[in-house]
């Protein structure tokens, strides 16, 4: 990676101001479901403390609307760090003012502090320069690590770099060494496959993707909208109609370009997406009018599955159902285990797909899971993520 890291710069017994992604789902208890991301954080935090660096960690969680939400309150991550460094980790309940001024003033090398929810203060999204400075006082020193985020040009990932020169954790330079081989020389043919709910979230990937790929595979709940287009009825289905024309755009351009675009030939309904409801196999075009599709078919399984295993890169972002309800897991997990049976480069990207990974228990004969949804996407798409943009380059030579 073109960009300074941790290791070029000096941390021992410094205040270092790291920014992680520590965005974790949380369930309906507010419990942690899935702790990926504060694991995949622990090589630069381990790093930094062996040094003896006083370690500021701060980061956003949920979508809280610039103001405290107890529900997205920082507690229990600061609770499940504390168990896998086996040493404090203490929780402040700002991430600036007097009560984080006064938290920092008492570290001691070694010592470890997670700001309280960065999106509590409207600065942070808006990038406000106000707010970025009163961040970078906390720290003498800026690590951005947290690859998720790096997409989102806001205060804690991009602002704070104008007083603070930053540098990249070991988790941001291997999310971009790895997907870098993907984007700037991929081995043909290179296949995405994109999934999930809505086409309006995807649209711009989509569009973006077409230039790159040699065929594209569209699944889950935005594929409805894509067959819709096509002409098919898809009953009581999750669609948006305002993005057919879209889709019918896409479509076109695909057959422009010579590019294959494959999508469900057979889907599994149900009349409400229950998990105990009554379910069937359906071909694309024979969705009942009560009911709706809330996952890929067995057929359509298959054939993505063949089509991958044809590629020599694959890259996947999107469930291809219901994933969460047993009966419209199967279409999601098949793909991940045709990702895991392929000789190809992998790469996944994305909460849902990780997750479903890791559930079919394939993660490791994944190229690389990535901890980034749409910063991944973002990347893979061609784009400049302002959270790497802003560190400082390596010196030539
Ligand atoms: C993610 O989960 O993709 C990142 O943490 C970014 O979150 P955001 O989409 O709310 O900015």
């Amino acid at each position: 990676m073109a960009k300074k890291t941790v290791k070029d710069i000096d941390v021992k017994g410094k205040r270092v101001l790291v920014r992680v992604d520590f965005n974790v789902p949380l369930n309906n208890d507010g419990q942690i479901t899935d702790d990926n991301r504060i694991r995949a954080a622990l090589a630069t935090i381990r790093y930094l403390l062996d040094l003896e660096a006083r370690l500021i960690l701060m980061s956003h969680l949920g979508r809280p609307k610039g103001e405290p939400d107890d529900k997205l309150r920082m507690d229990p991550v600061a609770k499940r760090l504390e168990d896998m460094l086996d040493r404090p980790v203490t929780k402040v309940d700002d991430c600036i003012g007097e009560i984080a001024g006064d938290a920092v003033a008492g570290m001691r090398d070694g010592d470890v502090v997670l700001l309280e929810n960065l999106r509590f203060h409207p600065g942070e999204k808006k990038n406000d320069d106000n707010f970025a400075r009163q961040l970078a006082e906390l720290g003498e020193v800026y690590v951005n690590d947290a690859f998720g985020t790096a997409h989102r040009a806001h205060a804690s990932t991009q602002g704070v770099t104008e007083y603070l020169p930053g540098v990249a954790g070991f988790l941001l330079e291997k999310e971009i060494n790895m997907l870098s081989k993907v984007v700037d020389n991929p081995e043909r043919p290179y296949v995405a496959i994109i999934g999930g709910a809505k086409v309006s979230d995807k649209i711009g990937v989509l569009d973006n993707l077409i230039g790159k790929v040699d065929s594209l595979i569209i699944g889950g709940g935005m594929a409805n909208t894509f067959l819709k287009a096509k002409g098919y009825e898809l009953g009581k289905s999750l669609l948006e109609e305002d993005k057919v024309d879209a889709a019918k755009e896409l479509i076109g351009k695909a057959e422009q370009k010579g590019i294959e675009l494959l999508l469900p030939v057979d889907l599994v309904v149900a009349p409400g997406a229950e998990p105990s409801a009554e379910s069937k196999v359906v071909p694309a075009d024979a969705v009942p009018e009560e009911w709706m599709a809330l996952d890929i078919g067995p057929e359509t399984a298959q054939v993505f599955g063949n089509h991958v295993k044809d590629c020599s890169t694959v890259v996947w972002n999107g469930p291809m159902g219901v994933f969460e309800m047993e009966p419209f897991a199967q279409g999601t997990i098949a793909v991940a285990q045709a990702l895991a049976e392929s000789s190809a480069i992998t790469v996944v990207g994305g909460g849902d797909s990780a997750s479903a990974v890791k559930k079919a228990g394939v993660a490791d004969r994944i190229t690389h899971v990535s901890t980034g949804g749409g910063a991944s996407l973002e990347f893979l798409e061609g784009k400049t993520l302002p959270g790497v943009a802003s560190l400082q380059d390596k010196e030539e030579g």
